[in-house]
């Protein structure tokens, strides 16, 4: 805790990106900005922008310990930024966190999400507040409506009263009250009692991710334990995704974070193409040297066997909501900023899947060309 801001917060000297920015810009923003206030030289930024520099962002990040968080909390280390990290996992649990900034950046901190004092001490020194607190599946301790609606709103809350003006929260795309799942129905209350508790929260709205650790990939390959039959309602024929790398969201983030005009707005971050969920799935197990043999289910039988994994204590392979999620098609927002506004270029699933994929091989075609793959079939609707 030593080294952390123990004065105002750094508000004015977050640097500022442009929209066509690159990371050579990015870094370059962190060493023009003068600071506007007198502040601890901790949080001053200084340097040419990397690791050992200060890039003037104090940041806590909840639920860093998820798939989404170790890639944003490497984001914020590589440019020298301060970092809390509440937990409520054993820290050897998150060791491999540690490295991901200069020696005393990243500090750790238990945390209870139901006590306001501990959100309030997790904060108490930062100029940036991330939410990336989620979870797929309901507990008996915390059900969708705890994690998506109360903690974002307290920890909304506590931000605001600390004075902080940078607080990104993470919504779903397809976050709807209308949808047949209760996590997209708690995510969309959730995104508007956000916005409530601070006006000028940073909303961002993925659509599903994809990378090495996702949920989502991985699901789909490792149906290959059950002799690659994959269930798909309407033989994913009328659901469209349109998956995002996970890179590009860590990415959309810090980017956020460092523009002074991206407060208050809401981005849709998906990936460049749309595909049917049968073509993706297909190409997921072409990449994967497997072969495919979807099978249609309907939703109730599909509900009902879901329904039995969802009974697993621990973490269940799968639930009916979860179903209902992938069989949601993903939303359009023209309206919206998106990745291109955050100086982003989307990568493509053709660019990153053998990444996420290759373990999914047999020994014999580890090393099996790419080329070969024919890539998924897109969609424009
Ligand atoms: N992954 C996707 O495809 C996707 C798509 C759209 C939106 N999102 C949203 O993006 C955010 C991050 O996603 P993710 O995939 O990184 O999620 P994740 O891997 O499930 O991680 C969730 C994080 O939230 C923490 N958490 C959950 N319940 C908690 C509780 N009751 N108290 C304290 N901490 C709690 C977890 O801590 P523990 O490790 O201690 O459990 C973990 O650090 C989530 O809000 C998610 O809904 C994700």
């Amino acid at each position: 805790m030593a080294t952390l801001a123990l004065v105002s917060r750094p508000v004015g000297v977050l640097p500022k990106i442009s929209s066509s920015c690159s990371s050579a810009v990015l870094s370059a923003a962190s060493v023009t900005t003068v600071p506007q206030r007198k502040l601890h030289h901790a949080v001053i930024p200084k340097g040419k922008g990397g690791r050992s520099s200060s890039s003037g962002i104090a940041a806590t990040v909840f639920g860093a310990t998820g798939f989404l968080g170790r890639y944003v909390v490497n984001r914020l280390g590589r440019i020298g930024s301060q970092i809390v990290l509440p937990h409520r996992c054993d820290q050897y649990d998150i060791m491999y966190l540690r490295p991901m900034g200069d020696l005393g950046q990243i500090i750790f901190m238990e945390w209870d999400a139901r006590n306001k004092e501990s959100i309030k001490r997790a904060l108490e020194h930062s100029n940036v507040v991330i939410n990336l607190v989620g979870r797929e599946w309901e507990t008996s301790n915390y059900r969708y409506e705890d994690v998506f609606v109360t903690i974002p709103q307290q920890i909304a809350k506590a931000a605001r009263a600390a004075g902080i003006t940078k607080f990104v929260h993470m919504s779903h795309l397809n976050a709807d009250i209308r949808s047949p799942s209760k996590y997209l129905r708690n995510k969309a209350v959730g995104e508007a009692a956000v916005r409530d508790e601070f006006p000028d929260a940073i909303i961002m709205k993925p659509s599903e991710i994809f990378g090495r650790e996702d949920r989502f990939f991985n699901y789909y390959a490792n149906m290959r334990w059950f002799g690659n039959a994959v269930p798909l309602i309407s033989l994913g024929k009328k659901t469209v995704k349109q998956p995002v790398h996970v890179v590009d969201v860590a990415k959309a983030i810090i980017n956020a974070v460092r523009d002074p005009d991206a407060n208050g707005k809401t981005y849709a971050l998906v990936g460049p193409n749309r595909y049917l969920l049968h073509d993706l799935v297909e190409y997921i197990y072409a990449v994967a040297h497997r072969p495919f043999v979807p099978y249609p289910l309907p939703r109730p039988l599909y509900h009902l066997a879901a329904q039995f994994f969802a009974m697993n204590p621990f973490e269940p392979w799968t639930t009916a909501d979860k179903v209902d999620r992938f069989h949601t098609t993903d939303l359009k927002y023209p309206g919206l900023p998106g990745l291109e506004d955050l100086g982003i270029t989307p990568s493509t699933v053709e660019q990153k899947a053998i990444e996420i994929l290759r373990r999914h091989r047999r020994f014999r075609y580890l090393e099996a060309d790419l080329d070969e793959t024919k890539p998924a079939k897109t969609v424009n609707y």
